[in-house]
């Protein structure tokens, strides 16, 4: 009895954590998370956010917005610099699930900040710089949490 009890508690939480990372699984669009927020929204008078997201995850939806506005100064010719970008340090944050907080994870986020402090010291090579940086959230994802992976891959700008 208490067996079963348990294993419904464990399938929940897998189910959440499993859908903190999924967040663009090719079956939701942005679009479709825009709509049911908007019917939340107009159901409930405010957004419910059902997973209650944690530090490390709105830290990653700040990093990921930053990283499109990056992307579009570059891409118009300008530079991008650590005033208007500071490091976000989001390995200091709860994460979704603890299990991640692990010696890879921690190697992971010091190559990343590593490359990222990188854009603003070869400010005559931002974009290839940039580049190396998205392939740091990239590695990271790989390993961690896939499903985001597919918006991560689009900051990268194509050379011309
Ligand atoms: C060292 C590992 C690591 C690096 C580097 C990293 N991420 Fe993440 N990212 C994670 C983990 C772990 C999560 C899950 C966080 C959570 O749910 O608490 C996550 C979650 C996300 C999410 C989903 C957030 C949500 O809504 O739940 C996005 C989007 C994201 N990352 C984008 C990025 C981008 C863009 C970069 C690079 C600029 C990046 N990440 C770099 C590990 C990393």
């Amino acid at each position: 009895m208490k067996k079963g009890i348990f294993s419904v508690f464990i399938s929940v939480f897998i189910l959440i954590i499993t859908d903190a990372c999924s967040n663009n699984k090719n079956s939701t669009t942005e679009s479709e998370i825009e709509q049911s927020e908007q019917y939340i929204k107009t159901q409930q008078g405010t957004i419910l956010d059902p997973n209650k997201p944690k530090a490390m995850a709105l830290m990653m939806r700040q990093m990921a917005s930053n990283a499109d506005s990056m992307k579009s100064i570059l891409l118009s010719g300008k530079s991008i610099d650590s005033l208007r970008f500071p490091f976000i340090r989001f390995y200091l944050a709860e994460p979704t699930d603890p299990s991640v907080l692990e010696p890879l994870f921690y190697e992971n986020a010091r190559l990343f900040q590593h490359d990222y402090k990188n854009i603003f010291i070869e400010k005559n090579n931002q974009i290839i710089a940039f580049n190396t940086m998205v392939g740091k959230c990239i590695n990271c994802h790989e390993n961690y949490c896939n499903g985001p992976l597919k918006r991560i891959k689009k900051l990268l700008i194509e050379s011309k």
